[in-house]
């Protein structure tokens, strides 16, 4: 089986731009977490860092490869997912964005952070669980 060179230039700008969110994350401080889950405050603890807006972000800019401008990279401006979809992600995981654990994102903080991501969800939109 052949790896394209596409496929690993796009592993390699991950690896180094996951190098720079993992110095990012560690200087964020877990006692920021409110105690009630909120959507908005799930995401900016544990997603914007992967999928803010611009450059140095390894989610939104995967995404910007995987849909080559066809869909918005940046998370929260897609319409096409929905809670369901968000959830399945969160907890399992793709490529190099590892699944959350419960422990790190217990079931209630996970169905308002999938809300809070879906806030836009139009139906009949393709979805990337149905590719
Ligand atoms: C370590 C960085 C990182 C973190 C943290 C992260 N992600 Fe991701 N996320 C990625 C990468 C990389 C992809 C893969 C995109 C691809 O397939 O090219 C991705 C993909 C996704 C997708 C799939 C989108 C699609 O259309 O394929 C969803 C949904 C998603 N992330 C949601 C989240 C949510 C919600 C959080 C917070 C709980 C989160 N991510 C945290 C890096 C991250």
């Amino acid at each position: 089986m052949t790896v394209s060179l596409t496929s690993r230039l796009r592993l390699t700008l991950l690896l180094v731009l996951l190098t720079a969110w993992t110095a990012a994350a560690h200087a964020a401080d877990p006692a920021d977490m409110p105690a009630a889950p909120s959507g908005q405050a799930v995401y900016e603890h544990w997603c914007a860092p992967c999928h803010a807006p611009g450059p140095g972000h390894p989610g939104t800019q995967s995404l910007q490869f995987k849909y080559a401008g066809k869909t918005p990279a940046v998370l929260l401006e897609r319409t096409d997912l929905s809670p369901q979809v968000v959830s399945v992600f969160v907890r399992q995981g793709v490529l190099l964005m590892a699944p959350f654990r419960k422990t790190e994102i217990t079931d209630a903080e996970l169905a308002a952070l999938a809300s809070y991501v879906a806030r836009n969800f139009k139906r009949n939109t393709r979805s990337p669980a149905r590719e």
